[in-house]
């Protein structure tokens, strides 16, 4: 069934839902996660894949990522040693300088705008992102929306987001043009706007810049640092895992300082990990809502057009038809025989969605991660710590669109010679 949704049918379903916060939130509709199937969407699609994730950015995105790399295995080994550091923090603002760094040309992270963090105004731009009470309930659920202050909180979430990505703008456009080989994505943005449909490139709008970049800020931050929170989580719950993973990363890399992109490919074990924790924990264990363009059949049943259409990662990765007995058991290897991958023909597994609406950063993403594990563990060796057997870490999940762990990992490193 699942198989069927997604391979015969992924024109039918390319297009997404209406919700009011994905609405206002993406600016009637201009960024490329929640546009409807339209050739706006794919002239988004085309602009983000060439000029944020193709090859002219691919090498500040790769020194960006390995020096951000280097300063939090820096900043662990000055730890004090024997206690605990929060990993959900860390990781986090590893991949939110990353993103930024990369789209903004620097780490706004730390400034407070207008009272609140970026993380802060995100967190509760992704909470609305999942659709409000009026969304599911039209009729009556628009009221409601109304008396809870539902509404209100939307208008104020964009207004804040807006003006921060406004000042990103125009602190952009104050810039000298010339950046030379320093353009960062916004750079490349402002330089798209300024051209005309006429040369055969698209236009972009303001309001079509600043629906990309949150596009950025939501798409590429959480689900990251999610999936390396929860495979850290795994290969510490798994001691047989962390032993044989640290001992491939650690007979790789051999004396040299630090591990490199390249170094990554000789891995394959810790790529294993990677997707094993893919399909244990998709970070969007829903995916993004789609919706029925037309009528069609679906094992049997009629679904008609404007139907959503909710496609269950989590439960398709975990499926014992698929999976067999052991489909819940952390266990990497069985990717040695599985023709299994992240995305493609094969739907056995879809942590990044499917067909012409998938992920378009699922290489980049699992390179950060396998990169960030490689470090983490080659540098270091973990433990829960507080007297608990590493088995024992507590595994609860929390969320909605994106499903995190529902207690922060806190563990403790210990620096390896
Ligand atoms: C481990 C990390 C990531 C995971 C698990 C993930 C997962 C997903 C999923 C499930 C979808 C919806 C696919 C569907 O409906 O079939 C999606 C779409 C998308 N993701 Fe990611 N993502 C990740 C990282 C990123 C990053 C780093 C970026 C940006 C830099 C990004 C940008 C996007 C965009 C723009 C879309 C919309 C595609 C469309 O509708 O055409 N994602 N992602």
């Amino acid at each position: 069934m699942a198989k069927q949704v997604l391979k015969t049918n992924d024109l039918l379903f390319c297009t997404r839902p209406f919700f009011e916060a994905t609405k206002v939130l993406t600016y009637n509709f201009l960024d490329i996660a929640f546009s409807p199937y339209d050739n706006h969407w794919k002239e988004m699609r085309k602009v983000f894949v060439s000029e944020l994730l193709g090859p002219t950015r691919a090498g500040l995105f790769n020194d960006v990522t390995e020096m951000e790399i280097e300063a939090l295995v820096q900043s662990i080994s000055s730890h004090p040693s024997g206690t605990a550091i929060n990993l959900n923090n860390k990781l986090l603002a590893l991949v939110f300088a990353v993103m930024c760094k990369v789209a903004f040309g620097k780490s706004y992270r730390e400034e407070p705008f207008r009272g609140a963090t970026l993380k802060d105004m995100l967190d509760e731009a992704k909470n609305m992102l999942g659709g409000s009470i009026g969304d599911h309930l039209p009729i009556l659920g628009r009221s409601l929306d109304k008396l809870s202050g539902w509404n209100d909180r939307l208008k104020k979430c964009f207004g804040n987001l807006d003006g921060y990505v406004q000042m990103v703008l125009d602190e952009h456009l104050s810039e000298i043009s010339d950046n030379g080989d320093q353009k960062d994505f916004v750079h490349v943005l402002i330089e798209l706007s300024s051209r005309n449909n006429a040369n055969g490139s698209y236009g972009l709008t303001k309001d079509d810049m600043k629906a990309l970049i949150m596009d950025v800020l939501t798409g590429g931050t959480d689900t990251i640092v999610v999936t390396m929170v929860w495979a850290m989580s795994e290969i510490i719950r798994n001691p047989r895992v962390m032993q044989k993973l640290q001992h491939e990363i650690r007979t790789c890399i051999g004396r040299k300082p630090k591990i490199q992109r390249s170094d990554i490919m000789q891995m394959k074990y810790l790529k294993m990990v990677v997707k094993e924790t893919l399909r244990l924990h998709p970070p969007a264990p829903l995916l993004i809502p789609r919706e029925c363009m037309n009528d069609c059949q679906v094992g049997g049943y009629n679904v008609f057009r404007g139907t959503r259409v909710l496609i269950n990662a989590w439960a398709i990765g975990r499926d014992p038809r698929i999976w067999g007995d052991n489909s819940t058991q952390f266990y990497p290897e069985r990717f040695l025989n599985v023709e299994a991958d992240f995305v493609g023909e094969n739907f056995d597994m879809v942590p990044f969605g499917g067909g012409r609406r998938s992920c378009p950063a699922f290489s980049q993403a699992a390179t950060t991660v396998e990169l960030t594990l490689g470090n983490l563990l080659y540098f270091f060796d973990w433990e829960v710590g507080d007297g608990l057997k590493n088995e024992e870490l507590n595994m609860e999940e929390k969320g909605s669109l994106v499903v995190f762990r529902k207690s922060s990992l806190s563990l403790v490193p210990t620096k390896h010679n």
